[in-house]
């Protein structure tokens, strides 16, 4: 196991390159399922949860070569449809195999995910919308049993308590590009993630219109074939990148920021004081600049699906909201108990009251530094984005989670000047630890 030391303080400064979308990669190896052909996938992130895909694939049949470190050739000649409860638990992401799955074997076993660390997240509208296709779905075991053989068009509506779902919509796009005749979704989930699916499944063969909408409209084809495809850049991964600068100050170029993927964030951000552009003639890359001396505004947040504010932000716009004096609230709509982050950002000296599904922070100023326990991906983000603007150490366990999640991330903010050490957890202080 491993845990960051991070001596807080500095100032981030530079540029730092965002890698590929994680929630964009994982459908897409999925999706290679769909055909016989070899499929390219370029500008794929180094991270644990891929790479666990990737043996996902491997152990159903498939040929998973990587090329390169960010570059993977994926062949799904001849496949067992089946997903056992060792993998999925590991990674509930891998739920997304199921679509592919019956839209081309018309037929999956595969196991239910079991819960999550950041609240309830359930499956229903999956498996509303794949009986929709005809579908027959038996639950024996803790086992999803999908029988596809009739497998057709149809009408869906995919929106749920807290918005549309956006592996669903993933999951039921890749279940009707061979589905006989048309299926249309409606509320689907429109995350760049998602446009990023179909722009795939388009360049192997798919009839999809709407892309990017709330309605989509699949055309089944009778096959589909191979593609290279490069990954769009990870807009968490980047606005995580401008929150940090945001709480450190300092003057960043994120390359691999999109404007428009990120104008929430960036919408926020402005009205809290924190100057964003886009740098000219460079479409993808935003710098941000924080100036230690200029004062920012408290705010008020809702999480949304996209466009508005996304969920996997909550955690660091939560700590950068800690330090801003005055009276902050965030609310999550997305995943109410999604606050894991909040006892840990306590012990770091934050005031923030958890009243139902939203934060009330009372922003301190400073934070100080102190060991922490990372509870997910994005809290552990939001936990070292602390410890950096922090006076004093912090330490951060179980930062598994953050692996699974951002490429080389300690590298790039050492890269931007901060002081973030990796480290073997039998070099932290046991008197620290809070994990034994
Ligand atoms: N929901 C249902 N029923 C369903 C599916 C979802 O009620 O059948 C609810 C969920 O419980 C949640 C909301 O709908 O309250 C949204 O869930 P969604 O299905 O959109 O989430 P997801 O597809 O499982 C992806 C990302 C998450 C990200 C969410 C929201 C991947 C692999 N994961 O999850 O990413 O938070 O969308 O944007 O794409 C992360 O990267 O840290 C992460 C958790």
């Amino acid at each position: 196991m491993e845990v960051f030391r991070i001596l807080g303080g500095t100032p981030l400064n530079g540029e730092v390159q965002v890698n590929g979308a994680k929630n964009a990669a994982l459908p897409i190896f999925a999706a290679t399922l769909l055909t016989s052909e070899p499929c390219t996938i370029e500008n794929v992130p180094d991270l644990s949860d891929i790479r666990f895909m990737g043996e996902i694939l491997e152990s159903m049949g498939a040929s998973v070569v990587r090329k390169s470190p960010n570059t993977w050739q994926i062949q799904a000649k001849s496949i067992d449809p089946v997903a056992p409860y060792e993998q999925v638990r590991k990674m509930r992401a891998s739920i997304c195999l199921m679509g592919p799955l019956v839209s081309r074997f018309k037929r999956a076993e595969i196991s239910l995910p079991g819960g999550c660390v950041i609240g309830p997240r359930p499956i229903d509208l999956h498996l509303k919308g794949l009986r929709k296709l005809g579908c027959k779905i038996d639950i024996r075991s803790g086992y999803l049993h999908l029988d596809a053989s009739s497998l057709h068009g149809g009408r869906l509506f995919l929106g749920g308590r807290h918005g549309s779902t956006v592996t669903g919509t993933s999951n039921l796009i890749m279940a009707a590009v061979l589905a006989q005749g048309t299926t249309i979704i409606d509320s689907a989930a429109c995350e760049p993630e998602v446009t990023d699916l179909c722009r795939m499944l388009v360049s192997m063969g798919a009839k999809i219109d709407g892309i990017g909408s709330h309605e989509l409209h699949i055309h089944g084809v009778s096959e589909l074939g191979g593609c290279t495809h490069s990954v769009l850049p990870d807009r968490i991964e980047a606005g995580t990148y401008i929150l940090g600068t945001a709480l450190a100050s300092g003057d960043v170029v994120i390359h691999g920021a999109r404007d428009r993927h990120l104008n929430s964030l960036l919408d926020k951000l402005e009205q809290i004081g924190v100057e964003t552009e886009t740098v000219s003639g460079r479409p993808d890359s935003i710098r941000v600049t924080r100036r230690s001396d200029v004062h920012l505004n408290p705010t008020d947040i809702i999480t949304l699906p996209f466009p508005g504010f996304p969920t996997d932000l909550q955690a660091q716009m939560s700590s950068l909201m800690s330090v801003t004096p005055g009276l902050s609230i965030i609310t999550e709509r997305v995943y109410p108990h999604r606050f894991m982050h909040v006892p840990e950002l306590q012990r770091m000296g934050a005031d923030i009251a958890i009243e139902g599904a939203s934060a009330i922070i009372k922003g301190v100023g400073q934070l100080s530094g102190a060991p922490v326990m990372a509870s997910d991906l994005r809290a552990s983000a939001a936990l070292i984005l602390a410890g950096i603007a922090a006076k004093g150490e912090t330490w951060v366990q179980r930062i598994y989670h953050l692996d699974r999640g951002y490429e080389n991330f300690d590298k790039k903010l050492c890269q931007l000047g901060a002081n973030v050490e990796r480290l073997s957890a039998k070099k932290m202080p046991s008197s620290l630890q809070h994990d034994s």
